[in-house]
């Protein structure tokens, strides 16, 4: 269903947000509470079918700014608009029902499927709350059909998650996340729990789907290689705040901030001979990847 015709990236962005900030109580120090600032003003687009990369070290707030767009956690202050609605208005039931276009992959395939459903339940799920997506009579060729789409077997269909590993985990959430037609995934982390070998594997799913289904993606990631590979723009956090962002090539090469430039120093696949340069007209990841 690709058609080549048409820009992969069109001019209006689908997800806007201006001014995200998210406070956690932290610890006390003598005596007095005091607050981490997870998220600090933190703006950014993402056009439809693009990929924005989130990058920075553990605590900088990456889960945090994708929980805060999803109100997963409810962010203090600042703005999120998808597809034109400011989802911070929207009420439980009407956050339930936008969350159809925009899913979340999470790092760990096991925390995120239910143990005692089976791979069809955990596929289907979603379907109970998004009623108009899949016709209920359609709804057992759609499962069939989006085990092929994420690669497993039709035969997974009555197994459950406890039967496979850790990356066919990862390909049922895709399926589920893809399976209520979503035009935004925000992946946090979703190949860091895997071994390297399953990564790459992983990865490749993701931009073909990409491709395939028009999807744009917020890739939150610490594997600046992989973020190099997949990602148009990238964003870089560093204790909350956005110490740069622009075009991925453009922040690979001539990084502005220093936390960048260490972060790109600290990436051991990023000495020029390890990944090479990446080649977008082939979506296939290179040896650096797995
Ligand atoms: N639920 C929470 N309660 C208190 N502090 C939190 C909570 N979640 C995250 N934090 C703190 O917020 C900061 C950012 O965390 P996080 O968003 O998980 O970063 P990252 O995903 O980049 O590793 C860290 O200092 C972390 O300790
Ligand atoms: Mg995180």
């Amino acid at each position: 269903m690709t058609i080549a015709d048409e820009p992969t990236i069109a001019d209006e962005p689908i997800l806007r947000v201006d001014g995200l900030t998210k406070e956690f109580r932290g610890p006390r120090r003598r005596g007095v509470r005091t607050t981490v600032r997870a998220v600090n003003e933190v703006s950014f687009e993402v056009r439809a079918g693009e990929c924005l990369a989130i990058v920075g070290e553990s605590g900088s707030g990456k889960s945090t700014l994708a929980r805060s767009v999803l109100r997963l956690v409810e962010p203090d202050a600042g703005t999120v608009s998808f597809r034109g609605v400011d989802l911070l208005t929207l009420t439980p039931a009407q956050m339930r029902a936008e969350r159809r276009h925009l899913q979340m992959i999470f790092q760990d395939p096991y925390a995120s499927l239910h143990p005692r459903r089976t791979v069809s339940e955990l596929i289907a799920e979603p379907w109970a709350v998004h009623k108009d997506v899949v016709a209920r009579a359609d709804r057992e060729g759609r499962v069939k059909e989006l085990l092929r789409q994420v690669g497993l077997p039709e035969s997974f269909a009555d197994d459950y998650p406890s039967r496979l590993s850790g990356g066919q985990r990862q390909r049922v959430a895709i399926a589920r996340a893809i399976g209520v037609n979503p035009q935004l995934l925000i992946l946090d982390e979703p190949v860091s729990a895997l071994d390297v070998s399953i990564q790459a594997q992983i990865i490749k799913l993701l931009m073909t789907l990409r491709e395939e289904l028009r999807l744009a993606y917020l890739f939150i990631s610490h594997d600046l290689a992989l973020v190099r590979l997949v990602a148009e723009k990238v964003l870089v956090l560093y204790r909350g705040d956005v110490v740069e962002a622009g075009d991925t090539e453009t922040i690979f090469s001539h990084p502005q901030h220093d936390y960048t430039r260490t972060l790109l120093a600290a990436s051991p696949r990023l000495d020029g001979t390890a990944t090479g340069e990446p080649d977008r007209s082939n979506p296939a990841p290179a040896g650096g990847v797995g």
